[in-house]
């Protein structure tokens, strides 16, 4: 997926620094991911033998780091063979479109006539988004998929619809004519899922990063958060109804979600860099990580101030391309320093006597 501050281009970068500064890198060690967004970072390191955490605030993206990462063998869909639905790709591919929610609030057909006309599906692919996941949500009610089963098969959903939508790249605003890729039909394809044959533990939770943080541990806490105020739950709105699925009350020219109880403190720079010194000070996890580039909100010397604070501080950086939606800004650059911050918390600063006293609370 095409997503607001993606790790893709730098996996290498983050994974030379975090053996670098760890040296010598252990074996067998956790990995937290916390703020995981489409789960690149904690694949890579499940792929590379970790125990994995891994977080994010956002269903849509739970729902993708739930059936990646905290799964861990081929999905059996084992209740609907049983019903004879060997291959649930083919048989939902196969379904005829409805007109569901997403269809009457997201496709130029469904919102003929209505105060805002919207166009981020094609007629066809909004029906066909609905069909597939109305039968999810079937075969959910009617226990015959497991709850992992349940995560993999809309976190694939989204990751198709997400192809086929007609945006520049996120949910703030749609096309005014269809292009190319929107005006394909949608093709439902599984996402892929690492398989480890040594099998770490890995868990995956929905929860704000500063709650969190009180009631995990383990070696080392990578932390990606937002870097300025473009809120992933506005951008990506539309992939967070498409996952929950739950019919929200809309608004405005883009459809927004009204109820919106995930505001995102990373968002607001006010409260940043507060947020980032509680999850630092919180945190049980020997190595901390941050992402953050160049240009976010919280600045650079807080950061190193914060940091210096609970044990040896280190900075890294890397010139990196910039994300394909910003380039309509007015920026001189085409491209940001990243930055990874490291910090080896002093072990005055770890509490023990707050979490089990195994490496890891990782059931
Ligand atoms: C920069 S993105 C992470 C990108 C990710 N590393 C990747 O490569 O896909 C930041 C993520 O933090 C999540 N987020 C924002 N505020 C959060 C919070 N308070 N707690 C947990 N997750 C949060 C957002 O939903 C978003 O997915």
């Amino acid at each position: 997926m095409n997503y607001i501050g993606s790790k893709y281009s730098i996996l290498d970068f983050i994974d030379e620094t975090v053996i670098d500064f760890m040296h010598p890198e252990k074996n067998n060690y956790t990995f937290c991911d916390i703020f995981a967004g489409t789960a690149v970072v904690s694949k890579y390191f499940k792929k590379k033998g970790c125990s994995v955490i891994a977080n994010d605030i956002e269903s849509y993206s739970y729902m993708i780091i739930k059936s990646l990462i905290e799964n861990n063998e081929e999905y059996q869909y084992k209740k609907l063979k049983e019903n004879k639905i060997d291959d649930p790709f083919t048989y939902l591919n196969n379904l005829d479109g409805i007109e569901g929610f997403i269809y009457k609030n997201y496709s130029l057909g469904g919102t003929k006539g209505q105060e805002t006309e919207r166009l981020y599906f094609s007629d066809y692919n909004a029906k066909k988004i609905d069909a597939i996941r109305t039968e999810i949500k079937s075969w959910k009610e009617k226990e015959l998929i497991t709850e992992n089963e349940f995560c993999y098969l809309v976190a694939s959903l989204v990751e198709s619809a997400d192809k086929v939508a007609n945006t520049a790249s996120v949910y703030e605003a749609f096309l005014k004519k269809l292009k190319a890729s929107a005006a394909k039909p949608l093709v439902y394809q599984p996402i892929d899922c690492p398989i480890i044959e040594k099998n770490g533990k890995y868990k995956a939770y929905n929860e704000d990063s500063n709650e969190l943080i009180k009631h995990i541990s383990g070696d080392v806490l990578y932390m990606d958060p937002p870097y300025n105020n473009r809120k992933y739950d506005t951008n990506y709105h539309i992939l967070e109804t498409i996952a929950l699925y739950d019919e929200p009350e809309i608004k405005g020219k883009t459809g927004l979600r009204i109820e919106n109880s995930k505001k995102s403190k990373y968002c607001v720079r006010k409260e940043a860099t507060s947020a980032f010194e509680e999850l630092v000070k919180n945190a049980n996890f020997k190595y901390l990580f941050l992402s953050y580039n160049d240009e976010g909100i919280i600045p650079m010397a807080e950061i190193r101030r914060i940091m210096s604070k609970y044990g040896k501080y280190k900075c890294y950086s890397k010139k990196h391309k910039r994300y394909k939606s910003d380039t309509k800004r007015e920026y001189i650059k085409d491209f940001t320093i990243e930055y990874i911050h490291c910090l080896e918390k002093n072990p005055k600063f770890l509490y023990e006597d707050h979490i089990e006293k195994n490496d890891s609370n990782i059931e």
